[in-house]
C-alpha cells in the first residue's frame, strides 16, 4: 500500500495525504459521535483533476472510497468502516464559486462550498438560495446532494435535488462528466444528474454543481404558535396553506418536551409564554410583496386559527432579533437532546393527512413495550417529516435503554410502513439503515437498485456498505 499512498502525494501533495492518528481522527468519528472508522489516509484534492486521479488509483489498486463533506450526516455515510482499507476523501478543498449569473438566477458552485457561504454569496448577488437546516454552517453542497438534504424551506422550494441543474461528477472509473449546463430544459435521455443525487456516494463523487436561485423576499415574518394536538397543527397548517400559499415557506412542528429540554440545556434561550403548552408551531412567511402585506396575512391567519380553535395562543417576531430567537428554540433541539444523554432518533414520513394518527398509534406502542420512554417529536410537518426521537425515562439509564435500540426502531419502523411511510425522510440510508430498508423496499425495487450499482460502480470501490 505505499506505492498507493505515495502515487496519491504525487497526485495532491504530500501536506493532503493525511496518516498520522492525529490528523485524520476528526474525520473517523460521525457528528453524533456514535461510531469511530478507520482509514489508510484522509486524501484531500484541490480540484475535480486530482479528484479524478486518486478515483483512477482506487480503481486500480482496489481502494475503496468514502467521499466526505462536512461529516454532520445522521447515518453513518461519511465515515469509514473498522477494516482500515479505505481512504476518506474529503471535498473540502473544493470550494469555490465559480458563478453566479442572476439572468439565469443560477450559480455554479464547487461540491466543497459549505453551505451557509452559498447562501451568503446569492445574497450578496440580490438572489436566495433557499436551502436551509441547522448545520449550515459546517455541511457542504456536496453532501447536502448526496444526501439530498431537506431543512426547513422544503415546503416552499423542495429538497437539493429540485435545487439542482446540473452537476460535474467523477466516476467511479476516474473520469469527469461535466453536467453543468444550468438548462432547465434539457431532455436528451436517462437523468444522470438525478441519479447521483441522492446517492450518498456510492455511485461517484460530486465535484461542482449548478444550483437554482430564487427571488429575495421583501419580507420574512415568524411566529410561534401554541396548540394542544398535532392534530391541531395539521388543522392550523390546512389554513395556513389556504391563506398564504407559496407564501408559507416553513412549518415546523415542536412537542412541549422539545422546548422544555432547550430551555433546560440552553437557559440562555426563553419560551416567548408564560405557560407550557402541549405542542408548538414554528412558522415563517416569505413575502414578494411587502412587509405590510405580509403581516396581514399573518394576522389574518392567527385570527383565523384563534377562532376555529386549532391554536391558544401565539407570538409574532416584529424584529430579525425576535425571528432569531424563535429559530433558536427550533434549531437547538437536536443539540439538546444529545445535551440530556443518549436518544434514539427516527427520520420518518408518512403522509401528512396521517400525521397525527400516527403520533397517537405508535407513542402508545412505544409506551406499552418500553414504559416511561420519553418521545422528543419535532419536524418538518408540511412535509409529512417528523423527527419521531425516543429518549430514556427521566433518570433511566441511557445504556440500558440504547440496548433496546433494535426493538424500539422495529415498534416504530414497522407502524411507519403500516402508514404507508418512509424510514429515511431526509438524512438517507448510510450505513445505519442500510439493512434495515431491505425490510420495506420490495425485491423488484432492490433488485433496480443493485443493478445500477453493478453497472456504474462494478468493481465495490464508491462507499461500500453505505445505502445498498
Ligand atoms: P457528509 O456528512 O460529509 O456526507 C454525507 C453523505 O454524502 C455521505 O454518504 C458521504 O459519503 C456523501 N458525500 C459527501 N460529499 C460528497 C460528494 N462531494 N460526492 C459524493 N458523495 C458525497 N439533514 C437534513 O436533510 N435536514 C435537516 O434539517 C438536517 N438538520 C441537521 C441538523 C444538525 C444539527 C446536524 C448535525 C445535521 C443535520 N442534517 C440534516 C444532516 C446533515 O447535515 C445532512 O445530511 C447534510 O446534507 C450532510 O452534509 P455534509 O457535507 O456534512 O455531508
Ligand atoms: C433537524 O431537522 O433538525 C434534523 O434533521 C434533525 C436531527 O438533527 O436529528
Ligand atoms: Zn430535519
Amino acid at each position: 500500500m505505499n506505492d498507493f499512498l505515495n502515487l496519491c502525494r504525487d497526485a495532491v501533495g504530500a501536506a493532503h495525504v493525511l496518516t498520522a492518528e492525529a490528523d485524520v481522527a476528526p474525520y473517523l468519528t460521525d457528528w453524533r459521535r456514535r461510531f469511530t472508522g478507520k482509514a489508510l489516509a484522509v486524501v484531500k484534492p484541490a480540484s475535480p483533476e486530482e479528484v479524478a486521479a486518486i478515483v483512477r488509483l482506487c480503481s486500480q489498486f482496489r481502494v475503496p472510497i468514502v467521499p466526505q463533506g462536512g461529516n454532520t450526516g445522521m447515518v453513518l455515510g461519511s465515515v469509514p468502516d473498522a477494516s482500515g482499507t479505505s481512504i476518506v476523501l474529503s471535498l473540502t478543498r473544493l470550494n469555490r464559486i465559480r458563478g453566479i449569473d442572476t439572468v439565469n438566477n443560477t450559480m455554479t458552485v464547487e461540491a466543497g462550498c459549505v453551505l451557509e457561504t452559498i447562501q451568503n454569496a446569492a445574497a450578496d448577488a440580490g438572489r436566495l438560495f433557499p436551502l436551509s437546516l441547522a448545520a449550515e454552517g459546517s455541511c457542504t453542497i456536496g453532501g447536502n446532494l448526496s444526501t439530498n438534504a431537506g431543512g426547513v424551506a422544503v415546503l416552499r422550494y423542495g429538497n437539493t435535488r429540485e435545487l439542482c441543474l446540473g452537476l460535474e461528477v467523477v466516476t467511479p472509473q476516474g473520469d469527469i462528466w461535466s453536467g453543468l449546463k444550468g438548462l432547465r430544459k434539457d431532455n436528451t435521455g436517462y437523468d444522470l444528474r438525478d441519479l447521483f443525487i441522492g446517492a450518498e456516494g456510492t455511485l461517484g463523487v460530486i465535484t461542482a454543481a449548478v444550483l437554482k436561485l430564487f427571488p429575495q423576499p421583501k419580507a420574512k415574518l415568524t411566529a410561534l404558535a401554541a396548540l394542544e394536538t398535532p392534530d391541531d397543527a395539521l388543522r392550523l397548517l390546512s389554513i395556513a396553506q389556504a391563506r398564504c400559499g407559496a407564501t408559507l415557506t416553513a412549518f415546523e412542528l415542536m412537542s412541549e418536551i422539545c422546548l422544555h429540554l432547550v430551555t433546560k440545556h440552553f437557559p440562555q434561550i426563553r419560551l416567548p409564554f408564560a405557560q407550557h403548552y402541549p405542542q408548538y408551531v414554528l412558522l415563517e412567511l416569505s413575502d414578494s410583496e411587502s412587509e405590510e402585506h405580509a403581516t396581514a396575512m399573518l394576522e389574518g391567519l392567527i385570527e383565523e386559527a384563534l377562532e376555529q380553535g386549532c391554536i391558544v395562543d401565539a407570538v409574532v417576531a416584529s424584529s430579525i432579533a425576535q425571528s432569531n430567537a424563535l429559530w433558536n428554540l427550533r434549531e437547538h433541539i437536536s443539540m439538546a437532546q444529545a445535551a440530556e444523554g443518549k436518544n434514539i432518533k427516527h427520520d420518518i414520513s408518512v403522509p401528512i393527512s396521517r400525521i397525527g394518527e400516527f403520533i397517537r398509534i405508535t407513542d402508545v406502542a412505544l409506551q406499552d413495550a418500553f414504559p416511561g420512554c420519553r418521545m422528543v417529536t419535532f419536524g418538518h410537518l408540511g412535509d409529512g417529516n417528523l423527527h419521531y426521537n425516543v429518549s430514556p425515562p427521566e433518570n433511566g439509564s441511557d445504556e440500558e435503554f440504547i440496548r433496546h435500540q433494535e426493538a424500539i426502531n422495529r415498534v416504530v419502523h414497522d407502524s411507519v410502513d403500516r402508514f404507508g411511510g418512509s424510514i429515511s425522510a431526509e438524512h438517507g440510508l448510510g450505513a445505519l439503515k442500510r439493512d434495515e430498508v431491505r425490510r420495506y423496499k420490495s425485491e423488484t425495487e432492490m433488485a433496480l437498485m443493485w443493478t445500477l450499482k453493478q453497472a456504474i460502480d462494478p468493481l465495490g470501490i464508491m462507499n461500500p456498505g453505505k445505502v445498498i
